[in-house]
C-alpha cells in the first residue's frame, strides 16, 4: 500500500502507517535532512505562538514531540501543552523525549476531528505536519476553532522556493539526495512521497489565503532557510 504513483498522494490511514514506520529513524533523518536546522525553525515557529508562563497550547500531528517540548519550556510554571497525532509509534518517541516535563502531555489525536471544546487553547501550532492532511482547509479550521479569540495559528512547513540558484539545489536536494538518504530508513517510500507532498502544497501566498478562509487575521508569514521553510501565523478573531 503506498502512494499514488502519479500523484504522490495518500489516503489518512496511508499516511498514518506510513509515520507509524518510519518512526524510529524519523529524529535522526530529520537532522540529516535540514543538516540541524530544524531545531532553529522550531524555536521561531514557537516565538511566533506568543506563548508564555500559563499557556494552554495545542501542538497537532506533533510527531516525536521537538515542537511541543519548545512549547512546553516555554509555558511554566502553570500552561499546559498537548501534543496530539494519530501515529502511536509516532507518540510514543514522543513521550519517551517529553518524559519529565511536567507541562507536557502527549495525546492520541485526528487532526482532523479534534475532541477539544471551542476556545480551549491560547494557541496552536503544527510543524511540517499540515502538508500531509488530507484535507487542509478542515485541519486549519479544526485549529481555529480550538482557539480562543485573540490566540494564535501557526504552521511550519517546507515551501519550495522559487529564484535560483537556491529553487536549483532545492530541486537536486530534494528529488535526488533525500530519497537516497530514505533508502537507509525502513520506508524508502516515505522519503519519495516527502518532496511530493511539499509541491502539492500550497506556496506561502496560497497558504496565508487557505488560512484566512478558515477564519484567521492578521496573517503573515516568516521565509527562512532562503524560502526553504515557511512559518505562517495568524490571529483568531
Ligand atoms: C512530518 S511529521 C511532523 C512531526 C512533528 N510535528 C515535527 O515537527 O517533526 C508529520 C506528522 O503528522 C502526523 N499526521 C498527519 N496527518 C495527521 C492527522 N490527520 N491527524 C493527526 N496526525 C497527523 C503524522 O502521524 C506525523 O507524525
Amino acid at each position: 500500500m503506498g502512494a499514488d504513483a502519479k500523484t504522490g498522494r495518500m489516503e489518512a490511514a496511508q499516511v498514518k502507517a506510513m509515520f507509524d514506520r518510519v518512526a524510529g529513524a524519523y529524529d535522526l533523518l530529520n537532522t540529516l535532512m535540514t543538516a540541524g536546522l530544524h531545531h532553529r525553525w522550531r524555536e521561531r515557529a514557537a516565538d511566533l505562538a506568543m506563548v508564555g508562563p500559563g499557556s494552554r497550547v495545542l501542538d497537532v500531528a506533533a510527531g516525536t514531540g521537538d515542537l511541543s517540548i519548545e512549547l512546553a519550556l516555554r509555558v511554566r510554571p502553570g500552561g499546559q501543552v498537548i501534543g496530539s497525532d494519530f501515529s502511536e509509534r509516532m507518540l510514543d518517541r514522543a513521550r519517551a523525549k517529553g518524559a519529565g516535563v511536567e507541562s507536557l502531555r502527549f495525546e492520541w489525536g485526528d487532526a482532523l476531528e479534534l475532541r477539544y471544546g471551542d476556545g480551549s487553547f491560547d494557541a496552536a501550532t503544527v510543524g511540517f505536519g499540515a502538508r500531509n492532511f488530507s484535507d487542509l482547509a478542515l485541519g486549519l479550521s479544526e485549529m481555529v476553532r480550538v482557539v480562543r479569540s485573540g490566540g494564535r495559528v501557526v504552521v511550519l512547513d517546507f515551501t519550495t522556493p522559487t529564484r535560483p540558484p537556491l529553487s536549483w539545489f532545492y530541486s537536486v536536494w530534494f528529488d535526488r539526495i533525500v530519497p537516497l538518504i530514505g533508502h537507509f530508513s525502513a520506508d524508502p517510500d516515505a522519503y519519495t512521497y516527502l518532496p511530493q507532498s511539499v509541491k502539492r502544497f500550497p506556496g506561502p501566498e496560497g497558504l496565508a489565503a487557505e488560512m484566512e478562509r478558515a477564519g484567521l487575521r492578521e496573517i503573515r508569514y516568516v521565509l527562512t532557510a532562503g524560502g526553504i521553510v515557511t512559518i505562517h501565523v495568524g490571529t483568531v478573531v
